[in-house]
């Protein structure tokens, strides 16, 4: 009945992703220091991940959100829906995107395309996981928390159907729970 038994395998274990968010808010505190920062939190699945860096980076920053849905099941379907525009007016924000994972990479290079067009002063992104192999599109984040070999992977936000958002590390679904 634990959601543990459905994972094949742990890829980063709660206290190396308490590692990489220290790691990362602290490089974002000094590249950002003289700058007007606006994390972006792609929801749903980025919510665990920019609570805790947030909390890393030392500065006057602003917080808001947004929603797309590109995926269905295991399968990207590479097609951007908005569900939730932001709030903030982006005009003179340096905006940095926060992800849960880049795959494809087409969800992060559209949605830069978007804030730039909007007027945002500057726009980089920032993802807790980078599968490098599943790219369709020329992509680079510019802050990578880890690089995951090409497997669906969830918890730290990540889901399959919505569950195991509240998983507390990064794991290898069994595919016997998807097959
Ligand atoms: P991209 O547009 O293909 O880069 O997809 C990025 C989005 O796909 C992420 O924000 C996730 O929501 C979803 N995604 C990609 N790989 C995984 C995975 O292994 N587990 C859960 N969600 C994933
Ligand atoms: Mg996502």
């Amino acid at each position: 009945m634990s959601m543990n038994n459905d994972i094949k395998e742990v890829l980063v274990t709660k206290d190396e992703i308490k590692e990489i968010c220290k790691k990362l808010g602290k490089q974002i505190t000094e590249d950002y220091k003289d700058k007007k920062l606006l994390l972006v939190g792609v929801l749903r699945g980025s919510v665990v991940f920019i609570a805790d860096l947030m909390k890393e980076i030392d500065l006057f920053l602003e917080v808001d959100f947004l929603a797309i849905s590109t995926y269905h099941g295991t399968k990207s379907t590479g097609e951007l829906k908005w569900r939730k525009h932001l709030d903030t007016e982006v005009k003179d924000f340096d905006v940095l995107l926060v992800e849960d994972i880049v795959d494809s990479g087409f969800s992060l290079s559209q949605l830069t395309k978007v804030l730039v067009d909007r007027g945002a002063k500057s726009v980089k992104t920032c993802t807790l996981l980078d599968k490098p192999y599943g790219r369709t599109v020329d992509f680079k984040a510019d802050y990578v928390g880890k690089t995951v070999p090409d497997a669906f992977v969830v918890g730290y936000g990540l889901d399959y159907n919505e569950k195991y958002r509240n998983l507390p590390y990064v794991g290898i679904l069994d595919p016997k729970v998807y097959s």
